[in-house]
């Protein structure tokens, strides 16, 4: 068991790197495409809701069981339960388990922008068809970004905490913020972009009950904040005790929620910018066509009709997914890292490079078997295993574990948290609201 752990060596640096984890290809592409399909303004509406009031206690529970471990998500559960050990192994390495086939798939769709970032503009109109961009002809080349891909994520991670996960969040996520805005600049003074405006402000009232539209927007919000896969717990047993996790909690929810929103405004415009020059994205009913179109046909036409800058512009903008989902991709990859390092004692670079080699035979498999694997894995981690693990953590949390000690944890840092609105709320939130209102979508969702 190795007994120096990494540490987050700022507020700042843990703010950027679980806001790194939580602001991926969900926020710039996920959502927009969810708010698409779903009747535009009632889904933003209520995914803001579900965020803040069923996301953001989860996301607590986890990472106030790190904290309180200050270890791997296993370790850190059994120290919450000791009576349970097998209970706190199936969630902590479920978590983990979740984490890395996550990232088989993630690291596909971001070698994919990867892919895209570095080939000439021709070639990224040419691909105005999923179908194109999925033959077999990309075999190769998605084999090879994927690889590309894992390997970067597998440099940063072996760093460690400080000089891997927050040197680089500290660097990518200001990139990213950067880019988002000149994107968004140039966009809305386009033709068509004020339709696409009202359509993502103004909410259709009529469809915010709509069952469907619930259980989109509440997965949408864990996967968007990483949730149900043991990240937060790894993330939150590196901040110190001296921080206040009750407000770095809201700062990564709020930042997730604000980059997502901030996405729409440059995606939706773009669709209707799309349409206005003669791709069909809507049908005559105003449904979304296809949820690919928008990374493989909105965006290249879009791109295509800036005329020499949209070279410049798309290179901008899927670098600005590359690197929104190395930041992701680091969190998903440290959750079983960390776990090897502090079970098996292994040095984190061996740990780093066995862990991410597995999970590249996993993507490989899924590239070799696209169209069997790729939607099962996605179905099978975000609709089932993240909303199970999440409200798992919820109950660990509200049920197993003496209201005193977590008291006592979330006061470090905070100072007179038993009188605050926050602990009037959110330990009766943790112990019924958020794991009834998770199951409830989850047996929809069945
Ligand atoms: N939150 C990331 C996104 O929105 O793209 C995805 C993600 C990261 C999911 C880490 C799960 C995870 F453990």
């Amino acid at each position: 068991m190795s007994s120096v752990r990494g540490e987050f060596s700022s507020r700042f640096g843990f703010i950027m790197a679980a806001a790194g984890s939580a602001v991926g290809l969900g926020n710039i592409w996920g959502f927009p495409t969810q708010t698409a399909s779903n009747g535009g303004a009632a889904f933003v509406l209520v995914y803001l809701v579900l965020a803040f009031c069923l996301a953001y206690p989860a996301l607590m529970a986890e990472l106030v069981i790190g904290r309180h471990g200050q270890a791997n998500a296993v370790s850190s559960l059994k120290k919450i339960a000791p009576n349970q050990p097998k209970a706190a192994f199936v969630v902590g390495f479920g978590g983990i388990i979740c984490a890395g086939l996550i990232l088989s798939f993630y690291a596909i769709v971001a070698g994919w922008m990867l892919s895209a970032t570095l080939s000439p503009i021709a070639e990224i109109s040419q691909l105005s068809a999923t179908a194109t961009w999925l033959n077999t002809q990309s075999l190769g080349r998605d084999l090879i970004f994927t690889a590309i891909f894992i390997m970067m994520t597998i440099a940063i991670i072996s760093k460690g905490v400080e000089n891997g996960i927050e040197k680089w969040s500290k660097r990518l996520m200001p990139a990213l913020l950067g880019i988002l805005a000149a994107l968004i600049a140039y966009v809305l003074t386009q033709d068509g972009a004020e339709a696409g405006l009202k359509a993502y402000l103004v909410p259709d009232f009529s469809q915010i009950l709509n069952p469907d539209l619930l259980v989109s927007a509440l997965g949408q919000a864990f996967f968007s904040l990483s949730l149900g896969t043991s990240v937060m717990i790894i993330y939150g047993s590196y901040i110190s005790k001296q921080e206040n996790l009750v407000s770095l909690g809201a700062y990564v929810t709020l930042i997730d929620v604000l980059i997502a929103f901030v996405a729409g405004l440059l995606i939706i415009p773009a669709m209707y910018v799309a349409q206005e020059q003669g791709v069909q994205i809507f049908s005559e009913t105003g449904a979304l066509l296809s949820e690919d179109t928008l990374v493989f046909q909105v965006l290249p036409a879009l791109f295509n009709s800036m005329g020499d800058i949209g070279y410049l512009v798309a290179l901008a903008f899927f670098a600005l997914m590359s690197i929104a989902a190395l930041t992701s991709s680091i969190s998903m990859l440290e959750a079983p890292v960390s776990y090897t390092v502090e079970n098996f004692g292994m040095n984190r670079l061996q740990a780093t490079w066995i862990i991410g080699g597995l999970i590249s035979i996993i993507s490989f498999v899924i590239v070799f078997n696209f169209s069997t694997l790729f939607g099962f894995v996605i179905s099978l981690t975000t609709q089932f295993g993240q909303p199970l693990i999440g409200m798992l953590c919820c109950i660990f949390v509200g049920w197993m574990w003496s209201r005193h000690k977590l008291l006592t944890e979330i006061q470090m840092g905070y100072g007179d948290v038993e009188h605050s609105v926050f602990w009037k709320i959110w330990p009766w939130y943790i112990k019924f609201v958020c794991p009834i209102a998770i199951a409830l979508v989850f047996f929809n969702s069945l």
